[in-house]
Parts: C-alpha cells; sequence; structure tokens
C-alpha cells in the first residue's frame, strides 16, 4: 500500500483517518487523497534537482480539485494548464500567473485572450496556426505573449499507445525539424516573444530514462542550433511523463531523472520547468467502494462494487492495473483465489481487475484501489446516470469532502426541456423532408 494508507489497527488508513470511517460519513463510492503524502512527493521531486528546483508546474490534468491545487500552491509550485478551464481553476487556487504554462494543441481564441489577461509565465505553441492566432490576439489586448515552441522530437515513450505523444505521428507539437523555421517565424511575428522551447514525450513512460534522454538531447541540440542563427532561447519545458508503479514497472527515480535533466541542460544556461502530473499524485489517492454483491459463475467468481468505469476509467480505457485491497486486512492466511473486480455500468468493459487473486470478499465490504490520485475523479462522468464520484482529502487526523457527491436533483437540473417539446413529435406535423 502507498505510505500515505497504511494500516493501523487492522484497516487501511488515509494519512490517519480510516477509510471506514469516511466510508460511513460520506457513502461509497469516493476518493480520497493524502495531504501529507502529496507534501511528500512534491518536496521529493523538488529535491533532487537541489540546490535550485525549477519551475514545478503540476499538470493539472492529473488531479484539478481545488483543494489539491490550493496544497501545491502552498507548496510554492505553479500549474500547467490545458484548458481556460484549468487556468481558473489555477488562478482560483492561488497559483501565481507568472507559475503557469498552457499547453495544448487546440487553444480556443477565448483560451488565448483568457491566458493573456492573466499574464502567465508562458504559453506553449503548438502549431504555426497557433502562433498566427495568438499574435492576432496579442494586438487586440494589447500584450505581448512568451511563448515557447512544443517540438515534437520523434521519441517513442514506450508506454500505452492512446497516451503516447512524441512520435511523429502524434497530433501534438512541431516537427522538430520544422522547428527551426518555427522559432524564426514566431521571433519575426508582432506581439510574440519566443522564450524557449517546450516538448512532452508522454506519460507514464516506459524504458527507463531511455526516452527522456533521446528527446531531452534532441530538445539540447536544437536550443544550440537556434543560439547559433542568433536567437535568444531561455527556457526549456520539458513536459511531465515520469510513471509510478502500479504493478510491476520500475519507473526512474526522481533523483536520476533530475541528475539527466541537469547533465543535458546545466551547462547550457537555461531555466528549466517541467510538469509532472501523475507522479506527485498518483500513489497519494484511493478510490473506495463497497462490494454490492459476489457472484458465483460457473467458471468465474464476480466481485460487484458500487464504483465504475465512470469513476475510474483508466482500466476500461488503458487496460490499466490498480492493485484492489481490502479495507479492512483479511486474516492471515486467508486463501486467495481469482476473481473478475467488475462495476454496475452495462458494458461488458466495466471491469476493474480480469482473474485478480483476491481473499474472499462478501457484499458490505470496502475495498480500496490504489494509485488513483491522478487521472481517476479528473475522468469521471455521470455515465448510466450515476452521481459524480465525490472526492475528500486528508490531513493527519482530519478529512473534509472537497467535492461533494452532487444529489439527483442536481443531476437531473443539468438537463434543460424546451417548453414545445411535445409539439416537436405532434402527428398534425410531420417532419421537414418526411414522405
Ligand atoms: N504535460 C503535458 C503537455 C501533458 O500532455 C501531460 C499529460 C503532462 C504534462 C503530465 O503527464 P504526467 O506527468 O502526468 O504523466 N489519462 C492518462 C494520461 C494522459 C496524460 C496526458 N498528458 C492516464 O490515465 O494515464
Amino acid at each position: 500500500m502507498p505510505d500515505g494508507f497504511r494500516c493501523r489497527g487492522g484497516e487501511l488508513c488515509a494519512d490517519g483517518v480510516k477509510l471506514a470511517d469516511i466510508a460511513a460519513a460520506v457513502g461509497t463510492p469516493f476518493y480520497v487523497y493524502s495531504a501529507g503524502m502529496i507534501a511528500a512527493r512534491y518536496r521529493r521531486f523538488a529535491a533532487a534537482f537541489a540546490p535550485a528546483p525549477p519551475l514545478i508546474c503540476f499538470a493539472v490534468k492529473a488531479n484539478s480539485n481545488l483543494a489539491v491545487l490550493r496544497l501545491f500552491a502552498a507548496l510554492g509550485a505553479g500549474a500547467d494548464v490545458v484548458s481556460e478551464g484549468e487556468l481558473r481553476r489555477a488562478l482560483a487556487a492561488g497559483i501565481p500567473p507568472q507559475r503557469i504554462v498552457f499547453s495544448g494543441v487546440g487553444k480556443s481564441g477565448a483560451e488565448l485572450d483568457a491566458a493573456l489577461a492573466a499574464g502567465i509565465h508562458q504559453i506553449n505553441a503548438e502549431s504555426v496556426a497557433e502562433l498566427r492566432r495568438l499574435s492576432e490576439a496579442t494586438a487586440a489586448s494589447g500584450t505581448t505573449a512568451r511563448v515557447a515552441i512544443r517540438v515534437n522530437p520523434d521519441v517513442d515513450a514506450l508506454t500505452h499507445a492512446k497516451i503516447a505523444t512524441g512520435k511523429r505521428e502524434n497530433k501534438f507539437g512541431i516537427d522538430i525539424d520544422e522547428a527551426v523555421d518555427a522559432y524564426r517565424f514566431a521571433a519575426a511575428l508582432p506581439g510574440i516573444e519566443p522564450v524557449g522551447l517546450a516538448v512532452h514525450i508522454g506519460s507514464q513512460t516506459g524504458g527507463g530514462l531511455g526516452p527522456f534522454a533521446e528527446a531531452f538531447g534532441r530538445l539540447a541540440g536544437l536550443v544550440g542550433e537556434l543560439r547559433g542563427l542568433g536567437l535568444a532561447v531561455r527556457r526549456v519545458d520539458l513536459g511531465g511523463g515520469l510513471g509510478i508503479r502500479y504493478h510491476h514497472e520500475t519507473p526512474p527515480e526522481p533523483a536520476d531523472y533530475a541528475r539527466l535533466v541537469l547533465g543535458i541542460f546545466g551547462p547550457l544556461d537555461v531555466e528549466i520547468a517541467c510538469e509532472p502530473g501523475r507522479v506527485l499524485v498518483g500513489p497519494a489517492g484511493v478510490l473506495v467502494a463497497r462490494v454490492i454483491d459476489v457472484k458465483q459463475g460457473r467458471s468465474r467468481r464476480f466481485v460487484i462494487l458500487d464504483a465504475a468505469m465512470n469513476d475510474l476509467l483508466r482500466p476500461a480505457l488503458y487496460d490499466a492495473w490498480h492493485d484492489i485491497v481490502p479495507v479492512r486486512l483479511p486474516e492471515a492466511g486467508a486463501v486467495l483465489s481469482p476473481a473478475d473486480v467488475v462495476g454496475p455500468v452495462c458494458e461488458s468493459g466495466d471491469a476493474f481487475a480480469v482473474a485478480r487473486d483476491l481473499p474472499p470478499l462478501a457484499a458490505g465490504d470496502l475495498v480500496a484501489l490504489t494509485d488513483a490520485g491522478a487521472y481517476g475523479a479528473v475522468m469521471s462522468s455521470t455515465y448510466n446516470s450515476r452521481l459524480l464520484v465525490p472526492e475528500v482529502l486528508a490531513a493527519g487526523d482530519r478529512y473534509a469532502v472537497v467535492r461533494p457527491r452532487p444529489s439527483y436533483e442536481d443531476l437531473l437540473n443539468m438537463d434543460a426541456v424546451p417548453e414545445w417539446i411535445d409539439d416537436a413529435v405532434s402527428p398534425l406535423e410531420p417532419a421537414p423532408g418526411a414522405a
């Protein structure tokens, strides 16, 4: 079990709070995060770069709860945002605009305007067309945009195809061969100040440090090339991607990652920024669910939870592994046997685990799905008209609901039914084009 969820008296806790106590008060399913663990993971990451940590822009997409972002603000972190919504969250949580970078392959005009109005640290431009639109936006608002050109380094991040971003065939960034032209173009555009380069090769990268070394090496080469042409390059933004151990992976340690980064970019005299998400919050959250029923099929044991793919999408979307641990630890010597752990949603893909060795479980038991602090709650939905999953933050022996479970009234009130709706299917008015 990750540190922040260690057991006390035979029961899993979040920081110092029993998960069963939170379940009794909040109901299930819910996410709970350990504030202590988030802080420890952030500090460890920052300390790896001692004496001078880079600008650490937490990737808000990994966990955008305002209370979590507020912790990062208090720790001195910045934010990497990819939408106006994330920008507003980061600002509302008290992250200073001077520590916010805006990434993303398709920023709308309104989003560029919002970034300029907030005066953020940097906008990472992903295409020449975007540079043009940004230049126009600066003219309209009388601002200047500090821009990093996000290059696509054509590096295989050795991760799941759905979360790789650094290969030429991915939609992200400007092809590294075209980066010099793009940088020159940016330098000539009114309102645009090209300040550096950005790269992000993918999330939960495999292959140890190899893919990072390859991508950062190419980026460093490009810094030299641009400077050789007389162009100023003050900053590099190295993206996110440091993985965590969900199952048997052995991701690089922050210290080794930092050594690689400083080894490559230290001699170049550039300001370094990075955008870690998962590594800071992934292990610091669990999804707690209750067993609704156990169904013994002829060939399988099905453990049916009250959490489903709409609450934690990663297993259905990426075949991702999350450990599943009973909240009350099983008796010593309990026999493990395979079970399919599934949710109630009407899709066969709604399974958290297949043939997973688990101790005996009965209706009413609580289980924790681990390493769910990143890309858990943020990817949840109300599919099957299930209520959006709540979030809880634990710190020491305190906890608070940091996103309450909506009511069914809230759910129904999201929709609006026009007063003419019944006429729309009036038998007296055939639809246009109908014979
Ligand atoms: N920077 C950029 C530009 C990104 O696109 C991402 C992630 C990050 C930073 C943060 O990456 P991290 O350090 O968290 O690996 N939903 C998927 C992950 C998709 C991540 C997309 N971009 C999952 O559940 O695994």
